[in-house]
Protein backbone atom coordinates (compact mmCIF):
# COMPACT_ATOMS: atom_id res chain seq x y z
CA UNK A 1 0.00 0.00 0.00
CA UNK A 2 0.98 3.26 -1.06
CA UNK A 3 2.19 6.07 2.15
CA UNK A 4 1.43 9.14 -0.99
CA UNK A 5 -0.53 12.08 0.26
CA UNK A 6 -4.08 12.72 -0.35
CA UNK A 7 -5.83 16.06 -0.34
CA UNK A 8 -9.21 17.15 1.07
CA UNK A 9 -11.23 19.82 -1.40
CA UNK A 10 -14.22 20.80 -0.15
CA UNK A 11 -17.00 23.14 -1.96
CA UNK A 12 -20.06 24.35 -0.37
CA UNK A 13 -22.08 25.06 -3.20
CA UNK A 14 -25.65 26.27 -3.41
CA UNK A 15 -27.71 23.68 -3.93
CA UNK A 16 -24.76 21.03 -2.46
CA UNK A 17 -21.90 20.19 -0.45
CA UNK A 18 -18.96 18.60 -2.30
CA UNK A 19 -15.99 16.88 -0.99
CA UNK A 20 -13.55 15.25 -3.23
CA UNK A 21 -10.29 13.21 -2.37
CA UNK A 22 -7.34 13.95 -4.48
CA UNK A 23 -3.86 11.89 -4.96
CA UNK A 24 -0.74 13.20 -4.97
CA UNK A 25 -1.04 13.36 -8.71
CA UNK A 26 -3.82 15.16 -9.31
CA UNK A 27 -6.30 11.73 -9.88
CA UNK A 28 -9.68 12.11 -8.54
CA UNK A 29 -10.26 9.01 -5.80
CA UNK A 30 -13.62 9.47 -4.24
CA UNK A 31 -16.43 11.99 -4.52
CA UNK A 32 -19.10 12.62 -2.08
CA UNK A 33 -22.41 14.87 -1.96
CA UNK A 34 -24.91 16.39 0.29
CA UNK A 35 -27.60 18.47 -0.35
CA UNK A 36 -28.21 21.91 1.33
CA UNK A 37 -31.62 24.22 1.19
CA UNK A 38 -32.16 27.83 0.56
CA UNK A 39 -34.90 29.88 2.19
CA UNK A 40 -36.91 32.56 0.22
CA UNK A 41 -38.33 34.79 3.15
CA UNK A 42 -39.22 37.09 0.15
CA UNK A 43 -38.89 37.20 -3.39
CA UNK A 44 -35.96 38.14 -4.69
CA UNK A 45 -34.43 37.15 -0.90
CA UNK A 46 -32.12 33.80 -0.98
CA UNK A 47 -30.51 32.75 2.54
CA UNK A 48 -29.14 29.61 4.27
CA UNK A 49 -28.34 28.57 7.83
CA UNK A 50 -24.78 28.66 8.72
CA UNK A 51 -25.72 25.61 11.05
CA UNK A 52 -26.74 23.02 7.92
CA UNK A 53 -23.21 23.82 6.33
CA UNK A 54 -21.55 22.42 8.98
CA UNK A 55 -24.11 18.99 9.34
CA UNK A 56 -23.26 18.65 5.54
CA UNK A 57 -19.64 18.97 5.83
CA UNK A 58 -19.90 16.09 8.96
CA UNK A 59 -22.05 13.73 6.24
CA UNK A 60 -19.96 14.25 3.39
CA UNK A 61 -16.97 13.47 5.38
CA UNK A 62 -18.89 10.02 6.59
CA UNK A 63 -19.44 9.26 2.96
CA UNK A 64 -15.87 9.04 2.02
CA UNK A 65 -14.64 7.37 4.62
CA UNK A 66 -17.04 4.57 4.33
CA UNK A 67 -16.44 4.59 0.38
CA UNK A 68 -12.95 5.30 0.80
CA UNK A 69 -11.48 4.39 4.20
CA UNK A 70 -7.67 3.87 2.82
CA UNK A 71 -7.69 7.48 0.92
CA UNK A 72 -9.57 9.11 3.63
CA UNK A 73 -6.88 7.75 5.95
CA UNK A 74 -4.18 9.68 3.89
CA UNK A 75 -5.71 12.99 3.60
CA UNK A 76 -2.68 15.51 4.51
CA UNK A 77 -4.25 18.74 3.65
CA UNK A 78 -7.62 20.40 3.21
CA UNK A 79 -8.68 23.13 0.89
CA UNK A 80 -12.06 24.71 1.00
CA UNK A 81 -14.21 26.46 -1.59
CA UNK A 82 -17.40 28.28 -1.41
CA UNK A 83 -20.60 30.21 -3.14
CA UNK A 84 -19.22 33.98 -2.88
CA UNK A 85 -20.90 36.80 -1.52
CA UNK A 86 -22.38 35.64 1.49
CA UNK A 87 -22.60 37.02 4.56
CA UNK A 88 -22.46 35.39 7.52
CA UNK A 89 -22.48 37.10 10.84
CA UNK A 90 -20.91 36.19 14.16
CA UNK A 91 -21.72 37.73 17.18
CA UNK A 92 -18.57 38.16 20.37
CA UNK A 93 -19.31 34.65 21.81
CA UNK A 94 -18.76 33.72 18.04
CA UNK A 95 -22.31 32.58 17.83
CA UNK A 96 -23.89 33.42 14.29
CA UNK A 97 -26.46 36.09 14.42
CA UNK A 98 -28.89 35.52 11.58
CA UNK A 99 -29.32 32.98 8.31
CA UNK A 100 -26.21 34.17 5.90
CA UNK A 101 -27.69 36.26 3.23
CA UNK A 102 -26.73 34.69 -0.27
CA UNK A 103 -25.18 35.53 -2.89
CA UNK A 104 -27.91 35.71 -5.50
CA UNK A 105 -30.57 37.89 -2.82
CA UNK A 106 -31.52 41.03 -4.11
CA UNK A 107 -32.59 42.95 -1.09
CA UNK A 108 -29.98 45.69 -1.15
CA UNK A 109 -30.10 47.71 -4.39
CA UNK A 110 -31.19 50.63 -2.11
CA UNK A 111 -27.60 50.46 0.04
CA UNK A 112 -25.30 49.82 -3.11
CA UNK A 113 -26.90 53.66 -4.64
CA UNK A 114 -25.91 54.99 -0.57
CA UNK A 115 -22.80 52.99 -0.22
CA UNK A 116 -21.60 54.45 -3.89
CA UNK A 117 -22.40 58.03 -2.41
CA UNK A 118 -20.97 57.55 1.06
CA UNK A 119 -17.76 56.62 -0.64
CA UNK A 120 -17.15 57.88 -3.76
CA UNK A 121 -14.07 56.38 -4.06
CA UNK A 122 -16.04 53.14 -4.08
CA UNK A 123 -14.90 52.01 -7.71
CA UNK A 124 -11.54 53.43 -7.54
CA UNK A 125 -10.45 51.53 -4.81
CA UNK A 126 -12.30 48.36 -5.36
CA UNK A 127 -12.47 48.16 -9.63
CA UNK A 128 -16.22 46.82 -8.85
CA UNK A 129 -19.81 47.88 -8.98
CA UNK A 130 -21.57 47.93 -5.74
CA UNK A 131 -24.02 45.23 -6.56
CA UNK A 132 -27.00 43.78 -4.63
CA UNK A 133 -25.17 40.11 -3.79
CA UNK A 134 -22.55 41.76 -2.88
CA UNK A 135 -21.21 41.76 1.11
CA UNK A 136 -20.99 45.67 2.10
CA UNK A 137 -24.49 46.55 0.88
CA UNK A 138 -26.29 43.88 2.91
CA UNK A 139 -24.01 44.26 6.05
CA UNK A 140 -25.53 47.66 5.32
CA UNK A 141 -29.54 46.52 4.72
CA UNK A 142 -28.84 45.00 8.49
CA UNK A 143 -27.98 48.03 9.76
CA UNK A 144 -31.17 49.81 8.51
CA UNK A 145 -33.59 47.05 9.07
CA UNK A 146 -32.05 44.74 12.13
CA UNK A 147 -30.41 47.57 13.73
CA UNK A 148 -29.94 45.40 17.08
CA UNK A 149 -28.33 42.09 15.46
CA UNK A 150 -25.79 45.03 13.30
CA UNK A 151 -24.85 46.23 16.50
CA UNK A 152 -23.89 42.77 18.06
CA UNK A 153 -21.43 42.16 14.58
CA UNK A 154 -18.11 41.24 16.12
CA UNK A 155 -17.05 39.14 13.04
CA UNK A 156 -18.31 38.68 9.11
CA UNK A 157 -17.23 35.94 7.75
CA UNK A 158 -18.02 34.58 4.05
CA UNK A 159 -19.84 31.15 4.10
CA UNK A 160 -16.30 28.83 3.35
CA UNK A 161 -14.32 31.33 6.03
CA UNK A 162 -17.05 30.10 8.47
CA UNK A 163 -16.17 26.56 7.94
CA UNK A 164 -12.55 27.20 8.54
CA UNK A 165 -13.40 28.62 11.56
CA UNK A 166 -15.26 25.89 12.74
CA UNK A 167 -12.24 23.42 11.84
CA UNK A 168 -9.39 25.82 12.72
CA UNK A 169 -11.05 27.73 15.28
CA UNK A 170 -9.26 30.93 13.23
CA UNK A 171 -10.69 33.79 11.15
CA UNK A 172 -9.06 33.81 7.81
CA UNK A 173 -9.88 34.48 4.65
CA UNK A 174 -8.14 34.58 1.01
CA UNK A 175 -8.10 36.93 -1.49
CA UNK A 176 -10.74 35.44 -4.21
CA UNK A 177 -13.41 35.73 -1.97
CA UNK A 178 -12.48 38.58 -0.19
CA UNK A 179 -12.26 40.60 -3.19
CA UNK A 180 -16.24 40.07 -3.70
CA UNK A 181 -16.84 41.57 -0.08
CA UNK A 182 -16.42 45.14 -1.88
CA UNK A 183 -13.94 45.67 1.32
CA UNK A 184 -11.03 45.35 -0.59
CA UNK A 185 -8.58 47.04 -2.51
CA UNK A 186 -8.37 44.39 -5.30
CA UNK A 187 -5.18 45.82 -6.47
CA UNK A 188 -3.22 46.08 -3.23
CA UNK A 189 -4.89 42.79 -2.22
CA UNK A 190 -5.72 44.43 1.39
CA UNK A 191 -8.46 45.73 3.41
CA UNK A 192 -9.64 48.94 2.11
CA UNK A 193 -10.54 50.70 5.76
CA UNK A 194 -12.45 53.61 3.58
CA UNK A 195 -14.71 51.14 2.00
CA UNK A 196 -15.39 49.59 5.91
CA UNK A 197 -15.96 53.01 7.82
CA UNK A 198 -18.79 53.76 5.08
CA UNK A 199 -20.30 50.50 6.09
CA UNK A 200 -19.82 51.40 9.72
CA UNK A 201 -17.21 48.68 10.11
CA UNK A 202 -13.31 48.51 10.87
CA UNK A 203 -10.99 45.68 10.37
CA UNK A 204 -11.67 44.17 13.32
CA UNK A 205 -15.10 42.63 12.19
CA UNK A 206 -13.00 41.11 9.05
CA UNK A 207 -11.21 37.93 9.43
CA UNK A 208 -7.07 38.01 8.37
CA UNK A 209 -6.33 37.93 4.74
CA UNK A 210 -3.47 35.36 2.63
CA UNK A 211 -3.46 33.43 -0.25
CA UNK A 212 -5.62 31.11 -1.52
CA UNK A 213 -2.44 28.44 -1.65
CA UNK A 214 -1.59 29.60 1.66
CA UNK A 215 -2.12 27.60 5.17
CA UNK A 216 -4.83 28.96 7.01
CA UNK A 217 -5.11 27.27 9.81
CA UNK A 218 -4.49 23.47 11.24
CA UNK A 219 -7.87 21.55 11.95
CA UNK A 220 -8.77 21.21 15.99
CA UNK A 221 -8.94 18.76 18.16
CA UNK A 222 -12.98 18.63 17.97
CA UNK A 223 -13.28 19.08 14.30
CA UNK A 224 -10.92 16.08 13.25
CA UNK A 225 -12.78 13.93 15.91
CA UNK A 226 -16.44 14.67 14.10
CA UNK A 227 -15.13 14.60 10.62
CA UNK A 228 -12.80 11.44 11.18
CA UNK A 229 -9.27 13.14 10.33
CA UNK A 230 -6.23 13.44 11.98
CA UNK A 231 -5.68 16.38 14.28
CA UNK A 232 -3.39 18.99 13.21
CA UNK A 233 -4.16 18.91 9.37
CA UNK A 234 -3.39 22.07 7.44
CA UNK A 235 -5.52 24.28 5.72
CA UNK A 236 -5.06 26.28 2.60
CA UNK A 237 -6.59 29.21 1.91
CA UNK A 238 -8.52 28.10 -0.84
CA UNK A 239 -10.76 30.14 -2.99
CA UNK A 240 -14.22 31.19 -4.00
CA UNK A 241 -15.70 28.49 -6.35
CA UNK A 242 -15.67 30.49 -9.34
CA UNK A 243 -11.64 30.89 -8.53
CA UNK A 244 -11.53 27.41 -7.19
CA UNK A 245 -12.95 26.00 -10.70
CA UNK A 246 -10.28 28.18 -12.62
CA UNK A 247 -7.43 26.22 -10.18
CA UNK A 248 -9.28 23.06 -11.24
CA UNK A 249 -9.28 23.60 -14.59
CA UNK A 250 -5.81 24.54 -14.62
CA UNK A 251 -6.82 28.21 -15.33
CA UNK A 252 -4.11 29.83 -13.93
CA UNK A 253 -1.86 31.69 -16.42
CA UNK A 254 -3.66 35.67 -18.59
CA UNK A 255 -5.83 34.59 -21.05
CA UNK A 256 -7.35 31.19 -19.63
CA UNK A 257 -10.86 30.94 -18.83
CA UNK A 258 -13.84 29.00 -18.48
CA UNK A 259 -18.10 28.88 -18.61
CA UNK A 260 -19.51 27.26 -15.87
CA UNK A 261 -23.18 26.11 -15.76
CA UNK A 262 -24.14 25.88 -11.87
CA UNK A 263 -26.91 27.68 -9.96
CA UNK A 264 -25.40 30.80 -11.41
CA UNK A 265 -23.99 31.17 -14.68
CA UNK A 266 -19.90 32.73 -15.00
CA UNK A 267 -17.57 33.71 -17.70
CA UNK A 268 -14.20 33.60 -16.16
CA UNK A 269 -10.89 34.95 -17.50
CA UNK A 270 -7.62 35.03 -15.88
CA UNK A 271 -5.82 38.88 -16.29
CA UNK A 272 -2.33 39.78 -16.29
CA UNK A 273 -3.63 42.54 -13.83
CA UNK A 274 -6.44 44.10 -11.66
CA UNK A 275 -8.37 44.70 -14.62
CA UNK A 276 -11.62 46.79 -13.57
CA UNK A 277 -14.98 47.98 -16.12
CA UNK A 278 -17.35 48.80 -14.17
CA UNK A 279 -19.38 50.08 -17.07
CA UNK A 280 -20.91 46.59 -17.94
CA UNK A 281 -20.90 45.04 -14.31
CA UNK A 282 -17.56 43.37 -14.65
CA UNK A 283 -16.11 41.55 -11.56
CA UNK A 284 -12.51 42.14 -11.36
CA UNK A 285 -11.49 40.28 -8.33
CA UNK A 286 -8.43 38.65 -6.92
CA UNK A 287 -7.32 35.22 -8.04
CA UNK A 288 -6.62 32.71 -5.50
CA UNK A 289 -2.57 32.92 -6.77
CA UNK A 290 -0.36 35.53 -5.31
CA UNK A 291 -0.36 37.97 -7.94
CA UNK A 292 -3.30 36.98 -10.21
CA UNK A 293 -6.29 38.84 -11.03
CA UNK A 294 -9.50 37.47 -12.97
CA UNK A 295 -12.55 38.84 -14.54
CA UNK A 296 -15.82 37.19 -14.56
CA UNK A 297 -19.37 38.42 -16.05
CA UNK A 298 -22.19 36.67 -13.51
CA UNK A 299 -25.44 35.94 -14.33
CA UNK A 300 -27.51 34.92 -11.54
CA UNK A 301 -29.30 32.16 -13.03
CA UNK A 302 -27.99 29.44 -15.32
CA UNK A 303 -28.58 25.53 -14.94
CA UNK A 304 -31.18 26.58 -12.02
CA UNK A 305 -33.25 27.87 -14.52
CA UNK A 306 -33.11 24.26 -16.23
CA UNK A 307 -33.74 22.42 -12.87
CA UNK A 308 -36.70 25.22 -12.07
CA UNK A 309 -38.71 24.19 -15.29
CA UNK A 310 -37.83 20.76 -14.93
CA UNK A 311 -40.06 20.74 -11.67
CA UNK A 312 -42.57 22.98 -13.33
CA UNK A 313 -42.98 20.37 -16.54
CA UNK A 314 -43.13 17.37 -14.66
CA UNK A 315 -40.06 15.72 -16.04
CA UNK A 316 -38.62 12.87 -14.70
CA UNK A 317 -35.29 14.41 -14.66
CA UNK A 318 -33.51 17.46 -16.38
CA UNK A 319 -31.49 14.95 -18.55
CA UNK A 320 -34.94 13.53 -19.82
CA UNK A 321 -35.97 16.96 -20.75
CA UNK A 322 -33.31 18.00 -22.43
CA UNK A 323 -34.12 14.53 -24.96
CA UNK A 324 -37.31 16.05 -25.52
CA UNK A 325 -35.34 19.81 -26.68
CA UNK A 326 -32.47 17.72 -28.67
CA UNK A 327 -35.77 16.13 -31.05
CA UNK A 328 -37.05 19.58 -31.97
CA UNK A 329 -36.26 20.97 -35.53
CA UNK A 330 -34.46 23.61 -36.32
CA UNK A 331 -38.17 25.23 -37.60
CA UNK A 332 -39.50 24.62 -34.13
CA UNK A 333 -36.56 25.84 -32.30
CA UNK A 334 -37.50 29.32 -34.81
CA UNK A 335 -40.25 29.36 -33.68
CA UNK A 336 -39.80 28.90 -29.70
CA UNK A 337 -40.68 31.59 -27.05
CA UNK A 338 -38.06 33.77 -26.08
CA UNK A 339 -36.76 33.65 -22.29
CA UNK A 340 -35.35 36.59 -20.16
CA UNK A 341 -33.51 34.35 -18.03
CA UNK A 342 -34.00 36.46 -14.73
CA UNK A 343 -35.21 34.33 -12.29
CA UNK A 344 -33.42 35.80 -9.53
CA UNK A 345 -32.44 38.97 -11.08
CA UNK A 346 -29.53 39.88 -13.04
CA UNK A 347 -25.51 41.22 -12.22
CA UNK A 348 -23.89 41.27 -15.62
CA UNK A 349 -24.66 43.04 -17.70
CA UNK A 350 -27.62 44.61 -16.43
CA UNK A 351 -26.75 45.36 -12.41
CA UNK A 352 -30.41 44.86 -11.86
CA UNK A 353 -32.11 42.70 -8.91
CA UNK A 354 -35.85 43.83 -10.64
CA UNK A 355 -35.43 42.11 -13.46
CA UNK A 356 -37.35 38.61 -13.46
CA UNK A 357 -37.64 35.76 -15.89
CA UNK A 358 -40.08 36.74 -18.85
CA UNK A 359 -41.52 34.52 -21.78
CA UNK A 360 -42.49 36.02 -25.35
CA UNK A 361 -44.42 34.75 -27.92
CA UNK A 362 -45.92 32.03 -26.27
CA UNK A 363 -48.30 30.14 -28.45
CA UNK A 364 -51.39 26.96 -27.90
CA UNK A 365 -48.73 25.08 -30.12
CA UNK A 366 -46.29 25.26 -27.36
CA UNK A 367 -45.37 22.34 -25.70
CA UNK A 368 -43.39 21.91 -22.89
CA UNK A 369 -40.04 20.84 -24.87
CA UNK A 370 -40.11 24.38 -26.81
CA UNK A 371 -40.22 25.84 -23.25
CA UNK A 372 -37.47 23.82 -22.46
CA UNK A 373 -35.51 25.22 -25.56
CA UNK A 374 -36.64 28.80 -24.28
CA UNK A 375 -34.71 28.59 -21.45
CA UNK A 376 -31.63 26.85 -22.33
CA UNK A 377 -31.45 29.53 -25.45
CA UNK A 378 -32.31 32.17 -22.99
CA UNK A 379 -29.62 31.49 -20.74
CA UNK A 380 -27.04 31.21 -23.46
CA UNK A 381 -28.26 34.42 -24.96
CA UNK A 382 -27.26 35.99 -21.33
CA UNK A 383 -24.20 34.06 -21.55
CA UNK A 384 -23.22 36.17 -25.00
CA UNK A 385 -24.59 39.62 -22.76
CA UNK A 386 -21.80 38.58 -20.55
CA UNK A 387 -19.00 37.57 -23.18
CA UNK A 388 -19.63 41.10 -24.80
CA UNK A 389 -19.14 42.68 -21.48
CA UNK A 390 -16.10 40.80 -20.60
CA UNK A 391 -14.86 41.80 -24.84
CA UNK A 392 -15.46 45.33 -23.99
CA UNK A 393 -13.54 45.13 -20.52
CA UNK A 394 -10.54 43.54 -22.48
CA UNK A 395 -10.65 39.65 -22.36
CA UNK A 396 -10.21 37.66 -25.78
CA UNK A 397 -11.67 34.61 -25.33
CA UNK A 398 -11.94 32.08 -28.51
CA UNK A 399 -12.30 28.81 -26.86
CA UNK A 400 -13.33 28.21 -22.75
CA UNK A 401 -14.43 25.04 -21.34
CA UNK A 402 -17.64 24.11 -19.89
CA UNK A 403 -17.67 23.35 -16.57
CA UNK A 404 -20.85 22.26 -13.62
CA UNK A 405 -23.79 20.51 -13.74
CA UNK A 406 -25.02 22.48 -17.24
CA UNK A 407 -21.68 20.24 -18.77
CA UNK A 408 -23.48 17.25 -18.88
CA UNK A 409 -25.72 17.95 -21.92
CA UNK A 410 -24.11 17.82 -25.05
CA UNK A 411 -27.30 19.65 -26.37
CA UNK A 412 -26.31 23.06 -24.28
CA UNK A 413 -22.92 22.67 -24.84
CA UNK A 414 -23.60 22.79 -28.92
CA UNK A 415 -25.94 25.82 -28.51
CA UNK A 416 -23.57 27.53 -26.42
CA UNK A 417 -21.03 27.07 -29.32
CA UNK A 418 -23.11 28.47 -31.81
CA UNK A 419 -24.65 31.64 -29.28
CA UNK A 420 -21.14 32.62 -28.14
CA UNK A 421 -19.46 31.76 -31.67
CA UNK A 422 -16.51 30.20 -29.43
CA UNK A 423 -15.04 26.70 -29.01
CA UNK A 424 -16.65 25.02 -26.02
CA UNK A 425 -14.57 22.26 -24.51
CA UNK A 426 -15.53 19.65 -21.59
CA UNK A 427 -12.98 18.58 -20.10
CA UNK A 428 -12.65 15.21 -17.54
CA UNK A 429 -14.45 16.00 -14.55
CA UNK A 430 -15.77 18.85 -15.48
CA UNK A 431 -18.44 18.40 -13.00
CA UNK A 432 -16.43 18.55 -10.10
CA UNK A 433 -13.73 21.54 -10.76
CA UNK A 434 -13.96 23.58 -7.87
CA UNK A 435 -14.00 20.75 -5.33
CA UNK A 436 -10.70 19.22 -7.28
CA UNK A 437 -9.40 23.32 -7.39
CA UNK A 438 -9.90 23.41 -3.36
CA UNK A 439 -7.63 19.89 -3.33
CA UNK A 440 -5.13 21.56 -5.55
CA UNK A 441 -4.73 24.74 -3.33
CA UNK A 442 -4.27 21.98 -0.07
CA UNK A 443 -1.36 20.56 -2.31
CA UNK A 444 0.34 23.94 -3.13
CA UNK A 445 0.13 24.98 0.65
CA UNK A 446 2.32 22.10 1.41
CA UNK A 447 4.63 21.94 -1.36
CA UNK A 448 4.46 25.82 -2.54
CA UNK A 449 3.58 27.83 -5.25
CA UNK A 450 7.05 27.82 -7.52
CA UNK A 451 6.04 27.76 -11.51
CA UNK A 452 7.41 23.94 -12.24
CA UNK A 453 4.91 23.11 -9.33
CA UNK A 454 2.40 25.42 -10.24
CA UNK A 455 2.56 23.15 -13.55
CA UNK A 456 2.87 20.50 -12.00
CA UNK A 457 -0.58 20.51 -9.90
CA UNK A 458 -2.79 22.81 -12.26
CA UNK A 459 -2.69 20.86 -14.90
CA UNK A 460 -5.56 21.64 -17.75
CA UNK A 461 -7.72 18.47 -18.18
CA UNK A 462 -7.85 16.19 -21.44
CA UNK A 463 -10.34 17.70 -23.79
CA UNK A 464 -13.23 14.60 -23.67
CA UNK A 465 -15.87 16.66 -25.87
CA UNK A 466 -15.10 19.63 -27.91
CA UNK A 467 -17.87 21.87 -29.80
CA UNK A 468 -17.49 24.37 -32.82
CA UNK A 469 -19.90 26.93 -33.68
CA UNK A 470 -22.41 25.58 -37.00
CA UNK A 471 -22.15 28.73 -39.28
CA UNK A 472 -25.79 27.60 -40.15
CA UNK A 473 -27.12 28.28 -37.04
CA UNK A 474 -25.91 32.18 -37.23
CA UNK A 475 -29.01 33.80 -38.68
CA UNK A 476 -31.76 32.36 -37.10
CA UNK A 477 -29.81 32.95 -33.35
CA UNK A 478 -28.65 36.76 -34.39
CA UNK A 479 -32.50 36.99 -35.12
CA UNK A 480 -33.47 35.42 -31.79
CA UNK A 481 -30.91 37.14 -29.71
CA UNK A 482 -32.17 40.76 -31.07
CA UNK A 483 -35.70 39.37 -29.89
CA UNK A 484 -34.01 38.72 -26.76
CA UNK A 485 -32.15 42.06 -26.33
CA UNK A 486 -35.46 44.16 -27.67
CA UNK A 487 -37.72 42.11 -24.94
CA UNK A 488 -35.34 43.22 -21.93
CA UNK A 489 -35.40 46.73 -23.00
CA UNK A 490 -38.83 46.62 -23.27
CA UNK A 491 -39.17 44.90 -20.19
CA UNK A 492 -37.07 47.33 -17.91
CA UNK A 493 -39.51 49.91 -17.03
CA UNK A 494 -42.38 47.24 -16.29
CA UNK A 495 -39.66 45.39 -13.84
CA UNK A 496 -39.08 48.78 -12.08
CA UNK A 497 -42.78 49.57 -11.85
CA UNK A 498 -43.56 45.66 -10.64
CA UNK A 499 -40.91 45.98 -7.48
CA UNK A 500 -41.22 49.88 -6.73
C1 LIG B 1 -20.01 35.10 -8.29
C2 LIG B 1 -21.28 34.62 -7.74
C3 LIG B 1 -21.67 33.18 -7.89
C4 LIG B 1 -21.49 32.48 -6.57
C5 LIG B 1 -22.19 31.14 -6.51
O1 LIG B 1 -19.85 36.48 -8.20
O2 LIG B 1 -22.02 35.34 -7.11
O3 LIG B 1 -21.02 32.56 -8.93
O4 LIG B 1 -20.15 32.38 -6.27
O5 LIG B 1 -21.62 30.16 -7.15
Amino acid sequence: MSTAHHYLGIDLGTSEIKALLMGVNGEVLAVAHAPLECMQPQPGWSEQSPASWWQALVLVCKQLQLEAPEHFAKVWAIGLSGHMHGATLLDSDNAVLRPCILWNDGRSAAQCTKLAQLCPDLQRITGNLAMPGFTAPKIMWVAEHEPGIFQRIAKVLLPKDYLRFLLTDKFVSEMSDAAGTLWVDVEKRAWSATVLTATGLDCSHMPALIEGSGVSGFLTAGAAAQLGLKVGIALAGGAGDNAASAIGIGAVSPGDSFLSLGTSGVLFSVTDKHRPNTANAVHAFCHALPQSWHQMAVMLSAASCLRWVTQLTGFASEADLMDSVALLTQEERAHAPIFLPYLSGERTPHNNPDATGVFVGLRFGHAASHVAYAVVEGVSFGLLDGLNALRSAGSHIEQTQLVGGGSKSEFWAQLLADVLEVDIHIGKDSNVGAALGAARLAQLCIEGTAPATLAKICTKPAIERAFRPRAEQQAILSKRYAQFGAAYGAMQPIFYAAAH
